[in-house]
This record gives C-alpha cells, structure tokens and sequence, in this order.
C-alpha cells in the first residue's frame, strides 16, 4: 500500500479556496461590507474570559470566517490543543512538552509529565513564593546588616526580563510603593550601572533569574553583581541574603554560590518567553503581592478555558491566530502593529515581540521540511496616543497594510480631567479613520482645493482589532497575554512550525563567545573572519586603545 503523506499546508483544499476567495474580497472596501450588513459591527464580535474583540473592521466576510475555520480543522487544531493541555512533547525539537497552562491550573487538577502530576509542584513552590513576598513585604527579610530591603533588582535577559518588567509596568497601580524594583537585561555596562547607582546595597535584594544559569548576559551582570555587594559590606556571607536565584538549573546556581534553599525552581516544559507566571514572576509577586498574583493566575487561567472549549468561530485567541494568517499569507502584510491605549502596557508590545517571533520566527516544518510560505510577521508597537503622533501617518497614507490590534479599557485606574474619554475617544476615531478613510469628494466638499484633495484623502480598507476589556486589573492582563499566547500558538499550528524552540538564536551567541576571546587576547593568531568582520574588529581594537 502507497504511504498516506499529509499534505503541505499551501495543498490543503481550505488554503486552495482561501486563494482564490482572497481574489474575490481582495478589493472590497470596509465602507462596502459595512453598508451591506449593518449589524455587521456585531456580528463580527466575540466574548471570553472577560475581553471584547471586535474584529469587523478586517476585509473578511462570513465565507472568509468559515473557509480560515475550516483551515483551521484540517491542520488539526482541536487535536494539537489537546496535546499541549494533555502535556504531550508538541515542543519536538527538544523532545519536551510546552505546558505553561500547568503554571496557573487549579490545585485539583491532574496534568501529567513523565508519569508526575505537576500541579502540585507548581502549587508548592507558588507557596514558597509567596511566603518569601510576604517575608519581603512586611520587612522581616532584613539585609545581612540587619535593614529591610527597599530595593529589588531583577537581572535576567529574554522571557527572563521581558515578562517581569512587562507586568511590573502594567500592574504599577498595584505595587507597594515601600520597595523599588529595577531590572538589568542588558550586558551592556550602563545598564547595570545606572539601576544600581541610586540604591543602598544593605537595602537591596538580587534576583537572578535564568531558565539556565547559562547565560552569558545574566550570569556577566550576576557577578558584576555579587561584586558590587562584597565590595560594599565586605562579608561573603552577605550573598544569602541579597541574593536569590530563579532557574531550572540547581547545579549552576549553587556553582554560581547562591543557596539552592534560596532557589525558586521551575520545569524544563517551561519555555523562556511562557514563564512569566511560574518563579520567574518573583519580582511580580513581591511587587503586586500573592492575592493580585493569584488573580493574575485566574485570569490565564480563564483564557485557557476559553481556548480550549470555545468553538472556533467564537474563540478569542483562534479568531486572532487566523485572521493573522489571512493578512500575513494572503493579503502579504509583513508586520502586526500593537497599539495599547494604556500607558501602563507601554512594554506590552516588548514583550508580545518575544513571545511572537522567538515563537514563530521559522523557516523548518515539525517533519524537517522547508515551508512554501510565509511565517511570523514582525510585532512592533507603542501606547496610544503617542503612536499617533509618530508612526500612525504611515498605517493611514502609506503604501503599506498595516493589520493592527487596538487594545483599550472601559475604565481608567488614574482619573484626571477627562483624559480618559479622550483617551478612548481616539482609540475608536483611528479604528475608524483607518476603515473608513476619506474620500477626496468628501474632503473637497469640505472646501480644499482640487491640487490639494489627493493629499488630504484617505483610502481606508487598513485592517484592525479592537480588544475591550473593563479595567487594567491583574485578572485581565492574564486573559491578555494567554489571548496572545494562544494565539501565537494557533498560528504556528496552521505553519506546521515548532513554537517552542528558538534555534535560531544559537549561532550568533557560539560566535560571540569566539569573538569575545579574540578581542580580549589580542595577541593571538590573526583573524580568521570574512574581511568585513576581520576589518570592524580591527578597527574596534584600535579605537578602544589598544594595536593589533
Ligand atoms: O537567547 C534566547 C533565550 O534562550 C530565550 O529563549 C530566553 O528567554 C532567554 O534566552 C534567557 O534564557 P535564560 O532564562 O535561560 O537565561
């Protein structure tokens, strides 16, 4: 019997009729599809775990709904959801399940790895976590000199850092303000020095914070700040209590002299950028304390239901996942733009970036192929309504199509005039703007001269999201990353791609730990680079000072 062979995702019969529908809608315009439909901007809506999307304003119809749902089930969606929930090894390159759900599962649930339920794992250490928040918070963790700490400094680089700073940002209305929090990423020198120049080493607490203690950054910016506190309280027992380590790896943090009883563990079937809510969520927990964690945890863990029950064409994250494809493999967009109207998620887009392209930035499909199409487009963004006085000029007038996500909220946690009406009332003018445009009819009714009309029109049909949630609470930025998270996971289902490795990452660090080795022994063989290499470090030698 002839072997069955699965076929490319380009051969599947739904991806064939999404081609040739996308011709036939291609040149619809919104102004049309709203006109033909006036509940429309209902229709096209969905709830769950408490955020609104409306996403009317994409150049779909129901055809397109239905043809991207039906993408969706002949790539095996339902069944991949069930293997990441089941704890099956999805993450195939490196032979391990992806189950950042356990990290927020509720206490009586089973998920097991290797024979080993987890949730009580996980459910310990959030115990040990938070007893050593609330040790920090009242004051009685005191500093080797005997002081409370007042500072707490998060070194860690990728879902090491993003994660963490992110929430600390987005929950800054729900931090103590006794303690001040500072993250190092960065193995440039400046960053170190400018988090650490203002703050009183007997008052400060380390966390080191690394899935592998290997890090190169990390651990330069680790020992730079063990340093840093023996030089100032001259007492090597001092690094029990101003240091803590977050990792996978109890050899390497004990080798790096930190306690292992000082350690908060996590799981290898913990990816880097899906850690946020497991110990490497420390600095969070201490900042927003254990009650706000936990209903952060509640709020992942409603999306994850969500995902996992919610028919296809009322699931959030599913919703979002396909009509990303739709713009990236049919429409040819190149970039998602996330827009948050909340100063709070200024890092938002920061962190979506890791989570998005270290995800699905692949070229390789799960059986060793090379994929016929396009994947991950590049995530940038910027709050509203500072964007707008950038970069919005482009999405409106530009020769490309930016699809993007609006996120807003029905309530402010600062109010202040009528700033948040104003706030929100750009977020709904822009989505509109860029669906509807201006035509140059209209704008010379307005009175602007013929010569003048094509400049001051606007073509509109720019696709965007619009994601309602109620209030920036702990809850809902839970349900806001896990809608990305899966998200991001649905897209990389249809691309037949791992999103839990990142390879791609490899080389370039092996290279710079060759070239770091050149520029330091300077004496050494010549170099051995191609010539634009070759030249740029030369040219580095020299002008830092020394010949070559
Ligand atoms: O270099 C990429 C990466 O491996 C990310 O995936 C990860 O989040 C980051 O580095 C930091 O890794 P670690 O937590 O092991 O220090």
């Amino acid at each position: 019997m002839a072997p069955v062979t699965t076929p490319t995702l380009t051969e599947r019969p739904a991806w064939q009729a999404l081609k040739e529908h996308c011709q036939a809608v291609k040149h619809l315009h919104l102004r049309q599809l709203f006109a033909d439909d006036p509940a429309r901007g209902v229709n096209f809506t969905a709830e769950g775990a408490g955020l609104y999307l409306d996403y009317s304003k994409n150049r779909i119809n129901a055809d397109t709904l239905r043809l991207l749902v039906q993408l969706a089930e002949e790539c095996g969606l339902r069944r991949r959801i069930d293997a990441m929930f089941n704890g099956e090894k999805i993450n195939v390159t490196e032979q391990r399940a992806a189950l950042h759900i356990a990290l927020r599962a509720p206490e009586d649930e089973r998920i097991v790895v290797d024979g080993v339920n987890m949730v009580p794992e996980v459910h310990a250490v959030l115990d040990r976590m938070a007893a050593f928040a609330d040790q920090l918070r009242s004051g009685e963790w005191r500093g080797s000199t005997g002081k409370p700490i007042r500072s707490i400094v998060n070194i860690g680089i990728g879902g090491s850092d993003l994660g963490p700073v992110m929430a600390y940002e987005a929950l800054r209305h729900y931090t103590t303000r006794d303690i001040s929090f500072r993250f190092i990423s960065n193995v440039d020198g400046t960053d170190f020095k400018e988090a650490t120049s203002a703050i009183n080493p007997e008052e400060t607490l380390f966390i080191v914070c690394s899935k592998t203690f290997t890090t190169a950054e990390t651990l330069a910016n680790a020992h730079a700040a063990r340093k840093w506190i023996l030089d100032k309280l001259n007492d090597v027992r001092a690094v029990r209590k101003h240091f803590v380590a977050v990792s996978t790896n109890a050899a390497e943090v004990s080798r790096f002299g930190i306690d292992t009883t000082n350690m908060f563990e996590f799981w290898d079937w913990v990816g880097g950028r899906y850690s946020m809510e497991s110990a490497v969520g420390l600095s969070t927990m201490i900042a927003i304390g254990p009650g706000n964690f936990q209903a952060m945890l509640a709020g992942f863990r409603a999306m994850d239901q969500h995902f996992r029950s919610a028919q296809f064409d009322r699931n959030l994250p599913v919703l979002m996942g396909l009509l990303a494809i739709w713009h990236n493999n049919f429409f040819d967009t190149h970039t998602i733009a996330v827009l948050p109207y909340d100063q709070y998620l200024k890092r938002f887009p920061a962190y979506l970036q890791q989570l998005t392209m270290e995800s699905n930035g692949k070229n390789i499909t799960l059986n060793g192929g090379h994929v016929n199409y396009q994947t991950s487009p590049i995530v940038w963004g910027e709050p509203g309504t500072n964007g707008q006085h950038s970069f919005y000029q482009l999405m409106h007038q530009g020769t490309r199509l930016v699809p993007s996500d609006f996120i807003g909220f029905c309530q402010t946690l600062n109010p202040v005039g009528n700033h948040h009406d104003l706030l929100m009332a750009n977020l709904f003018a822009q989505t509109e703007a860029l669906a509807f445009g201006k035509t140059e009819a209209e704008v010379e009714a307005e009175g602007t001269p013929g010569w003048l009309s094509p400049h001051r029109s606007f073509e509109g049909n720019r696709p965007t999201n619009t994601i309602l949630a109620e209030r920036l609470t702990p809850y809902s930025l839970g349900t806001m990353i896990a809608l990305y998270e899966h998200s991001v996971f649905t897209q990389g289902v249809i691309w037949d791609i791992d999103s839990f490795d990142q390879w791609g990452v490899e080389l370039g660090k092996a290279l710079a730990q060759r070239i770091l080795r050149e520029l330091e022994n300077i004496n050494d063989a010549p170099l051995k680079h191609d010539s634009s290499t070759n030249a740029l470090m030369r040219r580095y030698r020299q002008l830092k000072g020394v010949q070559s």
